[in-house]
């Protein structure tokens, strides 16, 4: 069964005459334990699909289903969120941050501080769980926020640019721990990324949208050994599979 199967689906803003019209005709199938990553313009519709595919935002038309469920509702069990810019409680502590949503489940007092005290470590935050995310630059407020989202331990992770504010560096270290991540833990992944390094990167499988209303105009299977290492991104395969996604992105008006 897929982890996620979208099936014609399209999605209009209303609004003056007629309304927005997002996306058309999305087709996405992602086998459990995928890795999948969405490349497009700006506005072309990337955060509309993920908010729809976390059960955030409802599509005018077609059908998503999760493990063969429809996701009417958000339900962090069964779906993990990531979004675009850190989404922290800023009177909670980066530790109470991550626990928070294990707190809203129910899980024991001190299950979900040793989980979120991992978590935190795995971000490579180890010591800065008592800061306040004031006290926390924008990169270590987006790594709180990803380890929020990875604590929740969902089948399912959504990760909307989840790096996009972080430098090259760091971006590519977090990457990197990601697919570690990942691995290990065998989770169905969709990650948009502006990033078409990035994209290459990470991914089993690179669907290139078109701009807005956003279609899926390309899928490329990347067909590099895992695990990926630094030294693949000099590689003729890799700069050829770049090469095809950026011909694809130059295409759109
Ligand atoms: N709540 C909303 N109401 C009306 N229009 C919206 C709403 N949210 C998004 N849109 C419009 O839908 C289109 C797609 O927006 P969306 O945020 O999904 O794009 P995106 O691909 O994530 O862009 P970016 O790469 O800049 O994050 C845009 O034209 C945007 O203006
Ligand atoms: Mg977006």
């Amino acid at each position: 069964m897929s982890a996620i199967a979208v099936e014609k689906l399209s999605h209009v803003y209303s609004g003056a005459e007629g309304g927005v019209p997002a996306l058309e005709d999305i087709t996405i199938d992602v086998e459990p334990g995928k890795f999948v990553v969405i490349v497009g313009p700006s506005g072309c519709g990337k955060t509309s699909l993920l908010m729809m595919l976390a059960g955030l935002r409802h599509q005018t038309e077609g059908t998503i289903l999760c493990a063969g469920k429809p996701i009417p509702e958000p339900d962090p069990e069964r779906v993990g969120v990531v979004f675009q810019e850190a989404s922290l409680f800023p009177w909670l502590t980066a530790l109470d941050n991550i626990e928070f949503p294990l707190a809203l489940r129910g899980t024991p007092r001190d299950d979900r501080r040793r989980r979120a005290e991992e978590m935190l470590s795995l971000v490579g935050l180890d010591g800065f769980g008592a800061r306040y995310p004031h006290e926390l630059s924008g990169g270590m407020k987006q790594r709180v926020s990803i380890a929020r989202g990875l604590a929740q331990d969902p089948p399912v992770l959504l990760m909307d640019e989840p790096f996009a504010a972080l430098d090259e560096q760091t971006r590519m270290t977090m990457g990197h721990e990601l697919l570690r991540i990942w691995s290990t833990t065998r989770k169905t992944v969709v990650f948009i990324t502006h990033s078409l390094t990035e994209a290459v990167y990470l991914a089993d499988e690179v669907l290139v949208m078109s701009a807005r209303p956003g279609r899926i105009i390309d899928r490329i299977e990347v067909t590099l050994p895992r695990p990926r290492t630094y030294e693949m991104m000099a590689t003729d395969t890799f700069g050829k599979l770049r090469e095809r996604i950026w011909q694809q992105i130059r295409k759109v008006p």
